[in-house]
């Protein structure tokens, strides 16, 4: 069993589309951290009874320090932490206390259309202007640069007929839901492997 944490700061529909598609036999969402408190991701998580952690890199009431969910996480034995529409950067810190532990998913085929500055609407405006014709989901490691760890999957859609970046943000979208969860579930099946400095992902 798969114990992971999914970071949110918004929507949550990802987290949803985790919770629905990945078999319960196999990961458990052990809890949800949010820098929000109060959006509909995190309302989600305690309609579903999951714990729910509010991170911040400052001391604040409510809040738990990174340095603090370093520990409790460890202490929980997650093996997996998925940004799934989580907006602030991970500090240096946590990354090193989980290498190769923490994946996000980005709504554009990277490495084109990431970095700083490049969530949300702002991706697919880009995308739309750069008039490419296809886009897609990237699931990635996180690294201490936003958008750069190595990419474990990705999957295309044809755009080449939208008439505006939120008809790309919808059809990129619904192929989130679909990819996000299929390697949540590879990770469970240790089907995520590095082989001469590349992602594979296994049958
Ligand atoms: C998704 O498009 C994801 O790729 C990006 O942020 C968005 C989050 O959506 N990182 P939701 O909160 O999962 O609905």
């Amino acid at each position: 069993m798969l114990k992971i944490a999914v970071f949110v700061s918004g929507r949550g529909s990802n987290l949803k589309a985790i919770y629905e598609k990945v078999p319960k036999s196999k990961v458990e969402i052990a809890a949800i951290v949010s820098d929000k408190l109060d959006c509909p991701a995190v309302k989600f998580a305690e309609e579903k009874n999951i714990p729910v952690y509010f991170v911040s890199t400052k001391e604040k009431e409510n809040f738990i320090t990174y340095f603090n969910l370093i520990d409790e996480l460890k202490r929980m034995n997650v093996g997996l932490i998925v940004l799934a529409g989580f907006l602030k950067k991970i500090p240096d810190e946590f990354v090193d206390a989980f290498e190769n532990k923490i994946i996000n998913i980005h709504p554009a085929l990277l490495p084109s259309f990431g970095g700083k500055g490049m969530y949300g609407i702002n991706v697919h405006q880009a995308v739309f202007n750069s008039s490419a014709k296809v886009s897609g989901a990237t699931v990635h490691f996180v690294d201490k640069i936003y958008d750069n760890g190595k990419i474990i999957a990705q999957r295309a859609v044809d755009i080449s007929d939208v008439k505006s970046p939120e008809e790309i943000a919808e059809r990129v979208l619904k192929i989130e839901h679909e990819l996000l969860p299929f390697v949540v579930e590879k990770f469970a099946d240790n089907k995520v492997v590095i082989e001469n400095n590349r992602v594979l992902v296994l049958e």
